[in-house]
């Protein structure tokens, strides 16, 4: 069995894919752009979503560990826009594209909402001229409350945006200070009752459990305060520190003990949350969220990519997986701003996973959801799950972290609760302890 250290150590993390990144190479990519040229036919009854990384931040949070860059003027703005058109224009130009509609778009960062309206209706406008995301299911984007405002989100709803996610993380002044977010409570409410009068189909906030400060008492107003605010979704994730967080750093540097509460105590924080949810008629709906009535708020974006979309990746660093291979795009802004201004698709590094790879992807994200029909994965994959992870499927229901019901799975609170830790005893042998980014 896989355990976690009790301490939030540098270097725990959150699966969201499978084979390890780490594991992805530089000569792998010409099965991704090979992918992107395969026979439209045979992509066509394949979901097809996108995903556009927005890399821009008005401040760093010091526990954050995405490709995002600070102090940016509008020109280099414009021209990393300008760059996602051009992206945009060279995937469109690949065969296996052509008129495929999109079934969901995903704007994520950094800070997406950092884009001003005009920079918003240009990107869409231009964007138009390549894709369209007309008749998509869902538009997600991700905002950070201080960059909002009634016309910007004016303008979101505009362009076509169907679902706000706002990063709130805790509603504590001191908290988001220490913790070095660039807003402040106030920004909350004010962004939320404008969210709330624009009227989006789908409002989400994220929270942190475990921030640096976090206590019982100020966890428990966040809750009551995110209960308040009556979100169609909330996401709460408990706080990790990889290598590259500026926490992670310092802790190196100086040696000093992590400043964020243990995992046991996360865990406990989610669980409070979760049982006061659940009270309030909230609905769980994975291992980070809940939501408000699971028959009309779905997570387009997320219940796809766990079952084996194509994504198309746009931006720096982005993450997209096309006709069985992954790939990541180039993950320095000058590397993919000169790969792309030259004609070049800026695909970094890829794998074509195994057939077999592809079942485990599928089968620890769904775990993620907390439950897992099997049968639908044994005839998508002509596999018999039950008896081929039967030894994990053992341990972990021993330990009290799932159960079995005819062929469906069912993690329990506990087993949810700490869901990432219980994925690696599915992977092959030789990725259980590779490092992960
Ligand atoms: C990609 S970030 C973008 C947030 C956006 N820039 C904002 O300011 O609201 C999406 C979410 O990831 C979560 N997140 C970021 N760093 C994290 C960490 N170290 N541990 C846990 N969750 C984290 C936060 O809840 C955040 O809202």
């Amino acid at each position: 069995m896989t355990t976690t250290p009790a301490t939030t150590e540098v270097g725990s993390y959150f699966i969201s894919n499978y084979p390890p990144f780490s594991l992805w190479t530089a000569d792998q990519t010409p099965q991704a752009v090979a992918a992107l040229d395969t026979d439209p036919a045979s992509a066509a009854d394949t979901p097809l979503g996108l995903y556009i990384h927005i890399p821009f931040c008005r401040k760093r949070c010091r526990f954050c560990y995405f490709r995002v860059y600070t102090n940016q003027n509008a020109k280099s703005i414009e021209d990393y826009v300008q760059a996602l058109i051009r992206e945009l224009e060279l995937l469109s130009e690949r065969q296996a594209i052509g008129a495929r509609p999109l079934r969901f778009v995903y704007f994520g960062g950094g800070t997406p909402s950092y884009l001003s309206s005009r920079q918003l209706r240009s990107l869409r406008e231009r964007m138009g001229q390549y894709i369209s995301w007309d008749n998509a299911e869902e538009v997600t984007f991700e905002c950070e409350p201080g960059t909002l405002s009634l016309e910007k989100l004016e303008t979101l709803r505009d362009i076509g945006i169907t679902r706000v996610s706002l990063g709130v993380e805790s509603f504590n002044d001191k908290i988001l200070e220490e913790n070095g977010r660039a807003h402040l409570s106030p920004e909350v409410f004010r962004a939320w009752e404008w969210i709330r009068s624009v009227g989006f189909p789908q409002a989400n906030i994220d929270l942190i459990a475990g921030m640096i400060g976090e206590t019982d008492e100020n966890w428990h107003r966040n809750i009551d305060l995110a209960l308040e605010m009556a979100p169609d979704n909330i996401t709460i994730y408990q706080m990790e520190l990889p290598f590259n967080t500026v926490i992670s750093k310092e802790m190196r540097e100086s040696g000093i003990e992590s400043p964020v509460a243990d995992w046991p105590t996360k865990r406990r924080w989610v669980s409070e949350a979760f049982d006061r949810l659940l009270a309030a008629g909230y609905h769980i709906s994975s291992g980070n969220e809940l939501v408000r009535n699971p028959e009309q708020d779905h997570f387009v974006y997320r219940d796809q990519v766990w079952r084996g979309c194509d994504l198309l990746a746009t931006g720096v660093s982005s993450f997209g997986h096309f006709q069985g291979v992954h790939y990541q795009n180039l993950d320095r802004i000058e590397d993919y701003m000169a790969a792309v201004n030259e004609g070049h698709l800026p695909i970094n590094r890829a794998l074509q996973p195994s057939g077999q790879q592809l079942l485990i992807r599928e089968l620890v994200l769904l775990m993620k959801e907390g439950t897992v029909d099997l049968s639908r994965i044994d005839q998508k994959y002509g596999v018999d799950t039950l008896t081929q992870f039967a030894e994990p499927f053992r341990n972990q229901q021993q330990a009290g972290y799932l159960e079995l019901d005819g062929r469906t799975i069912k993690l329990t609170r506990k087993g949810l609760l700490q869901v990432d830790s219980l994925l690696p005893e599915y992977f092959e042998p030789e990725h259980r302890a590779v490092r992960y980014t």
